[in-house]
């Protein structure tokens, strides 16, 4: 493998990089949820942080990835179930965005997010990438679209 090869992340990687980050943010608001169970710390920055992040997450997996894999994987039904599971978190997300920074049931709603999004990325990895990875299906420019596609949602201002 060359450096630009090594520098270069392909579709698969480059989602699952955000797949790490965004549950090292869950793990980090689990930490101080059990920490100081009263006080809110960061928590509500880190909830805004989680939200914003899979809602670009979600959005270029479902402009660009998901249907570059449709009819190319045979598995239509997967990615069904896939923009399925994104409306869940939607909900989930619309409902904490909805929230006042002290709201008791914050916590709650996270962790529940977590938990969708811990089962969805399980799929992901295990199911969709492989199959993706099995195709024929350049990863590489797809990866280089969605990571455009990625830094121009991440710069529009919230
Ligand atoms: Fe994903
Ligand atoms: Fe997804």
């Amino acid at each position: 493998m060359t450096m630009t090869e090594l520098a270069m992340k392909d579709a698969c990687e480059l989602l699952d990089a955000d797949h790490i980050a965004v549950k090292h943010l869950f793990v980090e608001y689990a930490r101080q949820a059990m920490a100081a169970p009263k006080e809110q710390g960061d928590r509500p920055v880190l909830a805004q942080r989680i939200c914003q992040e899979l809602t670009v997450h979600a959005q270029i997996e479902e402009e660009i990835f998901y249907p570059a894999l449709r009819g190319a994987i045979g598995a239509d039904d997967l990615l069904d179930e896939a923009v399925a599971e994104h409306q869940q978190a939607k909900d989930l997300i619309a409902r904490i965005q909805g929230l006042q920074a002290a709201d008791p049931t914050m916590d709650d709603l996270v962790s529940e997010l977590a938990r969708v999004i811990e089962h969805h990325v399980k799929e992901e990895r295990e199911d969709l990438f492989t199959k993706a990875r099995a195709s024929s299906v350049d990863l590489v420019a797809l990866g280089e679209r969605l990571k455009a596609r990625q830094e121009e949602l991440m710069g529009q201002p919230a």
